[in-house]
């Protein structure tokens, strides 16, 4: 008995035992059959393992054999071992007559340590083992609850079933750890579905592998497909994920995954699902924040951006004025952001546009100018090619209230295009095709207004200048993306002229506005 302290055998009475140490849960079947065992032979082969403080750690299910057919005291053991676990694990391997542990008890237990809190090299230690067998161990947690459950039963039905020899039972016993490991990367249904096709003997091992290969593909081609079309139309997708399903892929995007071919029907479902996308939306409108709501877009989805973002230009300073009430220049919280935080946006702005533009794509950001050369720098690094600066020069900029500076007349955007294919740039002819744009800044009818007559918006842009942008850089029936559209103005021109459009703006009464502008 391979014990880390001397252990004396004694006869004690049963009732020495006041706790136990269970490394599994008991299997009502193997205690009947060791109850009839101890009626043939008596209790002296079934010695019991425990602490001088009478904890039981080895020959649980003795011990309810034991009890169930009235016997008062028995053989024992005593040790005080320095890992119970260890201990009972090594005993049980021990001995002949033991319940054989499976890989659902080691697994089991190994998520309790994991769960206390012991890392897996100290559970390595403890054991003896390696850290890789710990980490697959842990890793069949990723199985689900239900899926777990019919597997432990099947298991342990497996294991008490043989009448004379557990350990060939173990053999018999229908699941593997290796052939589990096959499916925690699969989702719950579909882990479920497999281990009770199994257990229920509707398929042999070998169909359960390969039916969970296909489905890790399928899953990958799933992801794939997510990523491509977006989830703002759960329907299109939720159709293109079950074509998908039916399996017509699979050999397709094997020889994609593994040999780079390219996946040409796959390419056809996502085009196809993207025509209907199109027909069916022309106009998107969305409220809530840019990075939550852009993850809903495809990747190489839109065909431009036209945007207008914070520019961080906001200042709390009131100036006290002699000729009028006191000013100050702040549009409100959202363009008054710490500045580390508004360059980490600027690079997220960047990295997000390359992922939702199709190749070829161009578009336009406007930038205050403190940041129009660092916003060029991150559109640069994200894998933009820069195309240059334009200007929209005010036509009427008013008159400084302070006298203490300038009066800003220009308004600066950035132009990128995302390379990989042929970009829409309809050069106009001069003067137009100079990257200046000279406007009024908005008035009149087309400044929106609260009900009680005041500005609703602050920076709202003038149609004209976003109109000249938009003939520029995109055909009619295009897709245009703008993540931060305030009153919707790129929104509305989008629509006057054919194209499509899709809309984030975070502020409810913006929001409001916009969409009755842009739908109205
Ligand atoms: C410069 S304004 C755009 C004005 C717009 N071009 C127009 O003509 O009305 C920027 C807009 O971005 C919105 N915004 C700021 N941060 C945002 C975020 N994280 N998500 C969505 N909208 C945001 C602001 O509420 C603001 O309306």
């Amino acid at each position: 008995m391979p014990l880390d302290a001397p252990s004396s055998v004694e006869l004690k009475p049963l009732d020495f035992i006041t706790a136990f140490h269970e490394v599994r849960p008991l299997n009502p079947a193997y205690v009947e059959r060791l109850r009839q065992k101890v009626r043939a032979i008596g209790v002296k082969p079934y010695p019991l393992s425990v602490t001088p403080a009478g904890v039981l750690f080895g020959g649980r299910h003795r011990f309810e054999a034991f009890r169930a057919e009235g016997i008062t005291e028995c053989l024992m053991h005593v040790s005080e071992p320095a890992s119970l676990d260890r201990e009972a694990i090594e005993l049980n391997r021990a001995s002949e007559d033991a319940l054989p542990m499976s890989f659902v008890d080691y697994a089991e237990m190994v998520w309790r340590k994991l769960a206390a809190g012991a890392t897996q090299q100290a559970i390595a230690d403890e054991f003896g083992w390696s850290r890789s067998a710990i980490a697959d161990y842990a890793a069949l947690r990723r199985i689900s609850a239900e899926a777990w459950n019919v597997v432990a039963t099947s298991q342990a039905n497996a294991l008490s079933r043989s009448d004379d020899d557990a350990t060939a039972s173990v053999a018999a016993a229908t699941f593997t750890e290796n052939l589990l490991r096959s499916i925690v990367p699969l989702s719950g249904i579909q882990q479920l579905e497999l281990v009770q096709d199994l257990a229920a003997g509707r398929i042999n091992k070998n169909k359960f592998r390969a039916q969970a290969d296909a489905y890790r593909t399928r899953n990958a081609i799933k992801g794939w497909v997510r990523d491509s079309l977006g989830g703002i139309d759960p329907e299109i997708m939720g159709e293109a994920m079950a074509e998908v399903m039916r399996g017509a892929y699979d050999a397709e995007w094997i020889a994609f995954a593994e040999k780079g071919v390219e996946p040409a029907k796959l390419i056809r479902l996502i085009d196809a699902a993207r025509d209907r996308f199109a027909k069916k939306h022309s106009l998107i409108l969305i409220q809530g924040d840019f990075h939550q709501e852009v993850q809903k877009l495809g990747d190489a989805s839109v065909d431009a951006i036209i945007t207008d973002p914070p520019y961080r230009i906001s200042s709390d300073r009131i100036y006290r004025l002699a000729s009028q009430a006191d000013w100050n220049k702040n549009f409100g919280e959202w363009d008054n952001q710490p500045e580390g935080e508004f360059l980490a946006d600027i690079r997220r702005w960047a990295d997000t546009f390359f992922r939702v533009m199709k190749p070829g794509a161009s578009g336009f950001m406007f930038v205050g100018e403190p940041y129009l050369n660092i916003a060029q720098a991150a559109f640069d690094a994200a894998g933009f090619e820069i195309k240059g600066s334009f200007f929209w020069c005010r036509s009427n900029p008013g008159t400084s209230v302070t006298k203490a500076d300038f009066m800003p007349a220009m308004d600066f955007a950035i132009q990128f295009t995302k390379p990989g294919a042929r970009r829409t740039f309809n050069y106009p002819g001069e003067p137009e095709g100079f990257n200046w744009h000279r406007a009024p800044i908005c008035g009149g009818h087309e400044r929106l207004k609260t009900p009680k007559g005041e500005t609703l918006h602050p920076t709202q842009k003038p149609e004209a200048v976003i109109r000249h942008l938009m003939d520029l850089i995109t055909l009619p029936g295009d897709l245009v993306f703008d993540g931060f559209m305030g009153t919707g103005t790129t929104g509305k021109v989008a629509r006057d002229t054919g194209r499509k459009f899709i809309g984030i703006e975070q502020d409810v009464t913006f929001f409001t506005a916009a969409k009755a502008r842009v739908e109205g």
